[in-house]
């Protein structure tokens, strides 16, 4: 089955083809980062006009590269949200449009589950059950996947999501957007024990990083107000020490208390080299099997939400043209 893809919920363009949800023969990306990035953030109004002016252009070249036409294809996912509605919109409508015009099953997917199936293109034997932490700009979530369309989400974020903490104190520290990479980049130049930063105490399998981000930031203004001589990559390296180290033990706990041994990681923030080092370190400590997506998967794709949308299909789940934009949509636990 032949699955077209489209993601457009905040400031990448993105359209695919999937093979049965796990052989991705075209994943065109065009990325608006350069725009954003002189703003220091997303400007929601820019970013929704240029997924406008790209949106169809992108859609041929995944064709293109994929040496298919729209006729060969079986059916077509789009992400409805979470995300910028004016953006979501145009992947959206783009989406039905041509469902209805060429007579295709539509089915829209949600933006956190599809990060998940990030993993089932990078490893094409992977199979549920499986503990998933999904971390990205907008979204911090563990999952227990039971499997394909029944899953149960644990824990969530009960402020700013793990990469918004990033984003927010790179801002700060003059690192430009996003700010992810650049924390990544800077901290492996810096020491990571120089300063403590709190860990928020925080119920069962939730999480909190708003008071974290905070510290660090009052931390890093009190110590300019001094005019105390510092290095920022020691902040940096502290900081995401701080954040790796709750991601990964609430992670490995949950693993442990349900005994599902496969832990798979997925969003933005998976592409930290310092999460994955410390989840292949702290994984292999407890004979857990560790899984994390290629590089350009990690990050928003189309590819990730062709290959949700396959599985939903083969399900017979399909979605009605009335299906909208969802700005603000969490995730929430779902049984087959
Ligand atoms: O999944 P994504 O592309 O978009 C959302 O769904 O939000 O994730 C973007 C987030 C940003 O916060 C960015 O700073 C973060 O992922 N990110 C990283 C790294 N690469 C991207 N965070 C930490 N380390 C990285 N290497
Ligand atoms: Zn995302």
């Amino acid at each position: 089955m032949l699955v077209l893809g489209i993601e457009t919920s905040c400031d990448e363009t993105s359209a695919a083809i999937v093979e049965d949800g796990r052989k991705v023969l075209s994943n065109v990306i065009y990325s608006q980062i350069d725009i954003h990035h002189q703003f220091g953030g997303v400007v929601p109004e820019i970013a929704s006009r240029k997924h406008v002016e790209k949106i169809s252009y992108v859609v041929d070249m995944a064709f293109k590269q994929a040496g298919l036409t729209v006729d060969t294809i079986d059916g077509i996912a789009a992400t409805y949200g979470p995300g910028l509605v004016g953006s979501l919109l145009v992947g959206l409508s783009f989406a039905k449009a041509l469902s209805y015009a060429k007579k295709l099953p539509f089915v829209a997917v949600n933006h956190i589950e599809g990060h998940i199936y990030a993993n089932f293109i990078t490893y094409p034997q992977l199979t549920p059950p499986l503990i998933v932490l999904v971390v990205s700009g907008g979204h911090t979530n563990l999952i227990i996947l039971k499997d394909f369309e029944e899953y149960e989400v644990v824990g969530k974020t009960r402020d700013d999501a793990a990469g918004e903490a990033f984003d927010k104190i790179a801002r700060y520290l003059g690192l430009g957007y996003p700010g992810g990479p650049a924390i990544d980049k800077i901290a492996k130049l810096g020491d990571e024990d120089k300063y403590k930063y709190p860990i928020a105490d925080v119920d069962g399998y939730n999480f909190s990083f708003s008071g974290l981000k905070s510290a660090v930031i009052n931390h890093v203004h009190s110590l300019w107000q001094k005019k105390e001589e510092f290095k920022i990559e020691d902040v940096a390296a502290s900081f995401q020490k701080t954040v790796v180290s709750i991601l990964v033990e609430k992670t490995i706990n949950l693993s442990l208390e349900t005994n599902i041994k496969k832990i798979a990681v997925a969003g933005g923030v998976a592409a930290n080299s310092r999460l994955r080092s410390e989840f292949y370190k702290k994984c292999a400590e407890h004979n857990i099997e560790f899984f994390v997506p290629e590089f350009k998967y990690c990050t928003d794709n189309a590819a990730m939400i062709a290959s949700c949308g396959y599985f939903k299909l083969q399900k017979g789940i399909v979605s009605s043209y009335r299906e909208n934009a969802v700005p603000y949509i969490s995730l929430v636990s779902k049984k087959s």
